[in-house]
């Protein structure tokens, strides 16, 4: 028998159905917190300047979630979700695992948001802002990002494991994956000089240091110098998680990265791989050469990966590591 429980029980599910279905369609575009939280954009700012004088690194870490957050299933904070009882969440996905860090920036940037408008800003949009923050902190480019965006109700590690790829990773392997997302052979190249900040373990070059490809030997687009300083750094019996400098100025986003790949100075294999095939060589000279170039070429590419979405239905979460707290009624089993 249906009753007016149960009556008022189904209109307030279709209620939420329908709420978190037009918010999931909804399209990116600047200034979307101009109305309902128009100091957002300052406070994200606010706290990446306070986090770059407190330990200058932890910008890049936090820069690194736009890429390891868009490519799982679109930009919307999964990665930040920690493990339930029920849910493996992306945390201690291959490529993240001991290696993702800073999540305590996005934390922050959070409680600063949600102090100022309680329930407004998504986490996946503080990504998005805090990683353009990055940049421009650093010496980089600064630009205008879309925003919008609604947090996952749930995080994948399988589709993180399967989709991130490896250090190992060359050109052509490279290509195809971000091909997968409508993102070109420019587009890649400028996104990797995203590796003109922050840092990498001995564990995501060991292999290249002394068996590349299964050979015995380091990888030959090493130039000679360097290998000796790797060698120095990350000796074969290195504890793997001691970290070396992605290029020569870690610290300042510039085209520094793109003229070390020229001098066979690359930290990662997949960064000296764009260096070495033919299709992603022109890019890696054009970019060395003309610091403009890549940065108008990393503005655009960081803007098309920011617009991946996957279209299922979203919220904004109270805390980045958690989803909300759903109304019994909402539940599948009510
Ligand atoms: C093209 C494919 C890419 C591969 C294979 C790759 C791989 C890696 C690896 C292996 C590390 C070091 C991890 C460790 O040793 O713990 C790293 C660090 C980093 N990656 Fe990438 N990456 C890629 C693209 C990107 C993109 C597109 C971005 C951002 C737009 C990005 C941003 C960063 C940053 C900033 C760091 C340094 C983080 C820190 O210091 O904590 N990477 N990447």
């Amino acid at each position: 028998m249906v009753t007016t429980n149960h009556l008022m029980i189904m209109f307030l599910s279709l209620i939420f159905l329908l709420h978190t279905a037009s918010v999931a369609l909804s399209d990116l575009r600047p200034a979307f917190y101009s109305k309902t939280c128009p100091e957002a954009e300052f406070i994200v700012r606010d706290v990446m300047k306070k986090v770059l004088i407190r330990e200058p690194r932890s910008v890049a870490s936090v820069m690194r979630f736009q890429f390891h957050d868009c490519f799982v299933n679109g930009c919307d904070a999964s990665m930040l979700l920690d493990d339930t009882p029920t849910m493996l969440g992306e945390k201690l996905a291959l490529s993240n695992i001991n290696s993702l860090r800073s999540f305590e920036v996005i934390d922050e940037v959070k409680e600063a948001l949600e102090k100022a408008c309680p329930g407004i800003v998504s986490c996946a949009d503080i990504i998005i802002m805090a990683s353009r923050d990055a940049v421009a902190l650093t010496g980089g480019p600064n630009w205008n990002v879309r925003l919008g965006r609604l947090d996952s109700l749930t995080a994948n590690q399988e589709d993180s494991n399967n989709i991130m790829p490896s250090p190992r990773a060359n050109a052509s392997a490279l290509i195809n994956l971000f091909q997968n997302y409508n993102l070109s052979v420019k587009d890649l190249v400028a996104l990797s000089g995203s590796h003109s900040i922050g840092k990498a373990r001995c564990f995501s070059i060991m292999f290249r240091l002394y068996n590349q490809s299964g050979t015995g030997k380091p990888d030959p687009a090493i130039d000679p110098d360097y290998r000796k300083e790797l060698n120095k750094l990350c000796p074969i019996d290195v504890d793997q998680n001691v970290t070396g400098n992605l290029d020569a100025t870690p610290l300042v986003f510039d085209n520094q990265y793109f003229k070390d790949l020229v001098g066979g100075r690359g930290f990662l294999n997949s960064d000296q791989t764009l260096f070495s095939f033919h299709q992603t060589r022109e890019f890696v000279e054009l970019y060395s050469r003309d610091q403009y170039e890549f940065f108008d070429a990393f503005v655009e590419g960081m803007l098309k990966m920011g617009d991946l979405q996957s279209g299922r239905p979203g919220e904004v979460r109270k805390n980045c590591r958690l989803v909300n707290v759903r109304p019994a009624f909402a539940s599948s089993d009510s």
